[in-house]
């Protein structure tokens, strides 16, 4: 069942239009007056309007109530009905975000047929803001974590040119974080709602990288059986990133240079250009000027690329970011996947301060998840730690410090990869929601801390808040449906 909104000069098409939504269980608002439509409109946020285009012949007091149906929150679906349908009218209300529309006289089924279409076009809308919601959850979790100043100099950076469309490359040892940087430039851009695709281009044999990228068309080469959209084309309105560039064959380096420079792609075996939206990121762990100096990497597309560059420390460089780190991946990671939370003794800690991390901050995720899974009793001891890290240990004994991840990092040393809710707190010039959402968000921090701390157990988990069982229910419930 859906709300609608019908206006409409003539009142025995009312009458007929409304008795049909009835009977299909619609709850229906009747007009055939423009201002109290409007009035009604606004009040009701209807699902679907539909709405006579000269409402009094002779003003298009139909294209004023649709532009006012559009801009609700969230807009209703419009259908123009007009009797003096000419392409033009119909043209400029679909322009305007009409739709669908029907010229009269129409056919009761083909209205049915109309209004079918459009309230089934709002549930896929619906799904689809579902499913961003629930995306953006996902990566709630994802944090890029850093005290050090080199850190603390790469948020700067991000959040300077995050909501820019500049081209950025970014530079670093293999996991440093490169595509969580890329990630977090998206997701605090005004692209964050439009696709965020990454490629990596050493992955792809050449042949296949250049369909995937541009596309192709039926019978451009063998084995092209369809026409296929290349990911920039996916990608349009939104980022694209190009993971390990370094690896891009010549060939592609000046197909990608032509995109950049026209905003147009080509697919394989079209000569047709389709124009697009798309920000490039890239990434490398390879110096690019090297391979540009070999000549096996294009000058003119490395300074394209390399507009503003993002340099990532390798972990080694800033060793003070371990112990956050750490408390990080137990509280973050660890905890939301098991329900439990572990501890780590200060010793173990130091010991994970000492090595030199090769595979720098993917290499400690992985050795703290390890020893999460090995250690007995919820405290991470030396012991649990990958072996070639123990000779680090300095003397016997000392395990009984302990430290347990429970208060978050200070807030300039998280940068919120997704989602402007929780940016540091030096972007005070970010949108704000409500101050009740804000305190709901807290509350559900809160609630998820005391299940951590009692492993999941719900019973303890109200008891240590002194809540009713019934009560955290509730909060869960809620934190479900808000997404
Ligand atoms: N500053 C950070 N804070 C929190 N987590 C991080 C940080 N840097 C990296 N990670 C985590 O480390 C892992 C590796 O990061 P990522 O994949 O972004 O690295 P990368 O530089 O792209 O690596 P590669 O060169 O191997 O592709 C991921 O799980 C990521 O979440
Ligand atoms: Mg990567």
């Amino acid at each position: 069942m859906a709300k609608v909104l019908l206006i409409d000069d003539e009142v025995t098409m009312v009458q007929m239009v409304t008795e049909l939504l009835r009977r299909e269980g619609h709850e229906v608002f009747p007009f055939s007056n423009f201002n109290a439509a409007v009035e009604t409109l606004e009040a009701q946020c209807p699902e679907l309007v539909i709405t006579d285009l000269y409402l009094d012949k002779t003003r298009t007091h139909g294209l004023e109530i649709l532009q006012k149906a559009r801009a609700l929150n969230p807009p209703s679906t419009v259908i123009v009905i007009t009797a003096y349908a000419t392409i033009e009218t119909a043209v400029d209300a679909m322009k305007k975000g009409a739709f669908d529309y029907l010229e009269k006289p129409f056919k009761v089924d083909d209205l049915r047929l109309c209004i079918q279409r459009a309230l089934s076009y709002n549930d896929a809308i619906s799904e689809n803001i579902y499913l961003r919601k629930q995306l953006k959850k996902k990566y709630q979790f994802n944090q890029l974590i850093g005290n050090s100043p080199h850190m603390q100099g790469v948020f700067k950076m991000i959040e300077r040119v995050a909501d820019t469309d500049s081209t950025i490359l970014i530079l670093g040892e293999s996991g440093t974080g490169k595509e969580l940087v890329a990630r977090a430039l998206h997701f605090n851009s005004r692209r964050q709602f439009a696709p965020f695709i990454p490629i990596n281009c050493s992955a792809l044999p050449e042949n296949l990288l250049e369909s995937e990228l541009f596309g192709h068309c039926k019978g451009a080469f063998t084995g092209a059986i369809n026409d296929k959209k290349g990911l920039f084309q996916e990608a349009d309105g939104g980022t694209i990133f190009l993971d390990e560039i370094g690896s891009m064959p010549p060939v592609l380096q000046s197909r990608l240079l032509r995109v950049l420079q026209e905003k147009e792609v080509r697919r394989v075996g079209d000569n047709v250009p389709v124009s697009v939206n798309v920000r490039v990121l890239s990434a490398t762990h390879e110096p690019l000027e090297k391979r540009v100096e070999e000549g096996t990497f294009r000058e003119d597309l490395y300074y394209r690329l390399n507009v503003i560059p993002i340099n990532l420390p390798s972990l080694r460089e800033r060793r003070e970011d371990i112990p956050v780190l750490t408390m990080h991946f137990l509280r973050n990671k660890v905890s939301s996947r098991t329900g439990k939370l572990f501890s780590i003794s200060r010793k173990a800690l130091d010991v994970l301060g000492a090595h030199d991390w090769p595979g720098n901050v993917r290499e400690l995720e992985n050795a703290i998840e390890r020893a999460c899974a090995l250690c007995e009793d919820g405290t991470i001891r030396v012991a649990d730690l990958p072996p070639i890290l123990r000779h680090l240990a300095t003397a016997e004994g000392g395990e009984d410090v302990v430290e347990t991840p429970q208060a978050p990092p200070a807030a300039d040393a998280v940068l919120t990869v997704g989602g402007a809710s929780a940016l540091p707190a030096h972007a005070m010039s970010q949108p704000v929601g409500s101050l009740r959402d804000y305190m709901r968000d807290q509350e559900l921090t809160y609630v998820n801390r005391a299940l951590a701390q009692v492993n999941g157990d719900k019973e303890k988990a109200a008891e240590l808040l002194g809540v009713s069982v019934a009560t955290l229910y509730r909060k869960l419930a809620e934190e479900d449906a808000a997404g």
